[in-house]
């Protein structure tokens, strides 16, 4: 018999119940190794459809594949053992019905074992958002600049410039909430309307290009660890992968080249 307290998994009503309370901290992963890093650190990571455009080139999140998210949704949890694993539902899978949404719900969390999906929506999305929870399926909202949306808001543009929105964008927030979503990302808003928006609901609110008075905060990884070329504004940069990668992939071509690169590290003997 093990003697060893087995780790726990951070839970959906834990992350609930830290509104108001210690920042939560998290960022999004795609692959296992990078996950089992972040796991170390994180309440909560998410598998978010950003990895369309991260991982695979695309030029926004629109044509991320249901499959895709599973299969990286798998790979994450895979990696990790405290987390929250949150996954995102891409475009297409959610929006029709209920019905639709908790069937691509379901099997995102049957097929990678991830603790609770991530939909982008405010009032419109409320009644799917209650659907899923009463069934037994965790949300996560997301509002604001909501990327999956990008073609109608005409890029990825911060919101709440205008304050005249800004109640439509605090109903957004009370409706998801009211619907029992666990969590509400809150993403590309000006600071002041995420401040309202995190006094306006009872459920911890993520920031990303938000506030830093919002319940927690959330990074892609790559754009924080600067491994894209093209990084967002709010963004700070607490690495510098991506010139640290150049820099190793020129030595080696250079050592290949030469051939100057020690036999030991290149051969089996
Ligand atoms: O897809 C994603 O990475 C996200 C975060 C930016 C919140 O939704």
């Amino acid at each position: 018999m093990s003697t060893q307290a087995p780790i726990r998994r951070m839970t959906v009503p834990q992350i609930r119940a830290r509104k108001g309370g210690d920042p939560i901290v998290s960022l999004t992963s795609y692959h296992a190794h990078t996950a089992a890093i972040v796991d170390q650190h994180a309440d909560f990571i998410l598998v978010g459809d950003s990895l369309g455009m991260v991982m695979h080139g695309m030029e926004s999140t629109v044509g991320v594949p249901l499959d895709l998210m599973i299969m990286h949704g798998k790979a994450v949890v895979r990696g990790t053992k405290r987390a929250l694993i949150v996954v995102d539902m891409p475009f297409g899978t959610y929006e029709e019905s209920p019905n639709m949404a908790f069937r691509n719900a379901a099997r995102i969390m049957k097929e990678t074992a991830c603790g609770a999906v991530k939909l982008e929506g405010g009032k419109r999305m409320a009644e799917t958002i209650h659907f899923l929870v009463e069934r037994g399926i965790p949300v996560m909202a997301h509002i604001g600049l909501t990327p999956q949306s990008s073609h109608v808001m005409g890029g990825f543009k911060t919101q709440g410039r205008d304050e005249e929105t800004w109640e439509a964008h605090i109903e957004d927030a009370r409706a998801v909430a009211e619907a029992g979503a666990f969590a509400l990302v809150v993403e590309g808003v000006v600071e002041p309307l995420a401040d309202r928006i995190t006094d306006a609901v009872d459920i911890p609110t993520i920031g990303i290009g938000a506030s830093k008075k919002c319940d927690g905060q959330i990074l892609v990884l790559e754009d924080m660890l600067g491994l894209n070329p093209w990084v967002p504004k709010f963004v700070k940069t607490y690495g510098d992968l991506g010139p640290a990668i150049e820099r190793a992939v020129a030595s080696y071509a250079e050592e290949v080249k030469t051939r100057a690169f020690p036999d030991e590290e290149h051969v089996y003997r």
